[in-house]
């Protein structure tokens, strides 16, 4: 089976993937004079397609750089009309259950996802729908925030498939499901 649902975030040591108002600048608290990626390129060359929330793509359309994935990306939300004719062919709006959101984008071939945002995030893992988490710690403190991780039905168990430190001050661990 080729499918696979992936996450790839960093957080603070809290747990929180924004800060209060919304802010992400302090993920680039660590100076990083030779833009080390981190593992994203080789991750993002691994995936299909991107699934985010609709928080994440505004925030992504807010940036002031040019659109950052060569990967279609599939927008969930219930209150967006449409994609803005800028990003038409780059990002489609999607909806519906998670089941029937997947199936849809299965059904277009794509099938390694990258999964972002956190009410995102969180709602596949209340349905147990994540396959893998490669998390990035960020060593700060926010205090409060968006948090990645909310209520869950169920545990669910994960395992440590690989750990890693960048700058001599983030670390990275990546968990596989463990079922
Ligand atoms: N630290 C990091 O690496 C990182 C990475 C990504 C994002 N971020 C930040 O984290 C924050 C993310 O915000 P967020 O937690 O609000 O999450 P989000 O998942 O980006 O967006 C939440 C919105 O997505 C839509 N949505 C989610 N699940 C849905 C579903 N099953 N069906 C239909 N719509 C669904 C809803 O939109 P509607 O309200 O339109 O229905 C919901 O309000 C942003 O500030 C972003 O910048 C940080």
């Amino acid at each position: 089976m080729n499918k696979k649902n992936s996450v790839f975030i960093a957080t603070s040591l809290d747990g929180f993937i924004a800060d209060e108002n919304g802010g992400i600048d302090w993920l680039n608290s660590i100076p990083n004079p030779e833009n080390n990626d981190m593992g994203y390129v080789e991750f993002i060359n691994g995936i299909d397609a991107l699934v985010m929330g609709r928080t994440t793509f505004e925030t992504v359309l807010g940036f002031d750089v040019d659109w950052p994935y060569s990967k279609p990306v599939f927008v969930l939300s219930n209150k967006l009309k449409k994609i803005p004719e800028s990003h038409k062919d780059k990002a489609y709006l999607i909806k519906g259950s998670l089941t029937e959101v997947l199936a849809k984008i299965h059904e277009k071939g794509y099938e390694k996802l990258y999964i972002d945002g956190g009410t995102t995030i969180s709602s596949f893992l209340k349905e147990d729908l994540i396959d893998e988490m490669i998390l990035t710690t960020i060593p700060i403190l926010l205090g409060g925030g968006s948090s990645l991780f909310g209520e869950l039905p169920n545990k669910l168990n994960f395992e440590l498939a690989g750990s890693k430190t960048f700058l001599n001050q983030i670390t990275q661990n990546h968990y596989k499901r463990k079922k």
